[in-house]
């Protein structure tokens, strides 16, 4: 192990370069087109839903998601304080205002009692953030949001690729969505696909994506819109990923079963209870131990780590006081190992010998 290894890394080879080659060959114009239609369709068809919609970021793809379910000013929105930012920054942008509740220990997602509890007249959804491929009970969320006639929405940035009781993570609720940004399993550098089986829902995305416009190329405008199309170069990019999921998916399930067999026996490192039947996690999360030490030292020997998302409620730009005591403890002592696809089994047994090396002789 003599090159420093990341957390993580995206991944491309000599398909995604020959397929830019071809695609530029055949006198493509790099605007969104036919390549970002066939993605698209290869997503709806691996996720098992009616419609795809790619746009520019997972962000941008709620944002969307809640500007179409005419979501807005006056509104709240429940979201996990445990979450990459975006999540409650796309409510922000839509006008309404975020109501972030706790997570349970047991897979890091929602705590669905505290989702009921949470729940006022003001409330029109709840985004689901089904963490790293985990998710709490999928139909009891959807009763939840059924009962009291509030939208489900599934944050399923991590997840492609997971699922609940045999159905893929993101098809549960009215719409769901999944990021192609450069950490996750797969990646077009930036990117957001919209997942609903809503005829109504999907047209009026790719209206709102494409400046309002009646018909794409036709400069009508009967609603306000906005520009999130993509560029073709992404989509011929995500149609090569989307190639190399599977076995990405079945790589990332072997790592995480690798690094807990090698990590068995040391106390200082907890695990979240994940079924790899179901999930295929993008990243190896644990709670550790003298987590900053751990950082350092791994550092030292060439190792890469990231600490797990603060939460979101004391970020400067909400500012919001309240009590979320499993948020706390895994924002302190949350950390990702490194997770990159390519890295090979005795990498893994190199960087677990280092863990056990700081905890036990350091
Ligand atoms: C749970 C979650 N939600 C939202 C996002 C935002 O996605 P993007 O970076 O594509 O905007 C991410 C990105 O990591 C995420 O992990």
């Amino acid at each position: 192990m003599s090159q420093f290894i990341y957390q993580m890394e995206p991944w491309f080879s000599d398909e995604e370069k020959k397929a830019l080659a071809d695609y530029f060959d055949r006198g493509g114009w790099a605007t969104e087109f036919e390549k970002t239609k066939e993605l698209e369709k290869s997503i709806a068809e691996f996720t098992g839903s009616k419609h795809c919609v790619f746009t520019t970021s997972g962000t941008a793809a709620l944002f969307l998601i809640l500007k179409a379910l005419g979501i807005g000013a006056g509104h709240e929105v429940i979201v996990p304080d445990f979450t990459m930012i975006g999540t409650a920054n796309a409510v922000h942008w839509a006008g309404a205002e975020p109501v972030f509740v706790d997570i349970h220990p047991s897979n890091w997602c929602l705590d669905l009692d505290g989702v009921e509890k949470a729940i006022t007249p003001k409330t029109k959804a709840l985004i689901l953030v089904s963490f790293n491929g985990r998710s709490p009970k999928m139909n009891r969320a959807k009763e939840i949001a059924d009962r009291h006639k509030i939208f489900l929405i599934e944050d399923a940035a991590q997840s492609l690729g997971s699922r609940s009781k045999g159905q893929h993570l993101g098809t549960f609720g009215i719409a769901g969505m999944f990021s192609f940004s450069a950490p996750k399993v797969i990646t077009t550098g930036q990117g957001g696909a919209i997942v609903t089986s809503s005829d109504e829902l999907d047209q009026k995305i790719r209206q709102l994506k494409d400046f309002g416009r009646k018909q794409s190329g036709v400069d009508e405008h009967p609603v306000m819109g906005y520009n999130f199309k993509v560029t073709d170069i992404q989509s011929v990019i995500g149609i090569e990923q989307m190639k190399k999921l599977p076995w990405r998916l079945e790589r990332k399930k072997e790592m995480y079963a690798l690094y807990r067999k090698e990590l068995e026996g040391v106390d200082e490192i907890e695990w979240v209870e994940t079924n790899l039947e179901e999930a295929s996690p993008w990243f190896i999360d644990v709670l550790v131990s003298e987590r900053e030490e751990l950082r350092e030292f791994l550092k030292s020997e060439g190792v890469g780590t990231r600490p797990v998302y603060p939460p979101i409620h004391s970020q400067g730009a909400y500012g919001k006081k309240g009590s979320f005591p499993v948020t706390e403890k895994i924002a302190k002592h949350g950390l990702w190992l490194p997770s990159s696809s390519f890295l090979k089994d005795e990498d893994i047994i190199q960087i677990c010998r280092k863990i056990k090396k700081f905890y036990l002789e350091v």
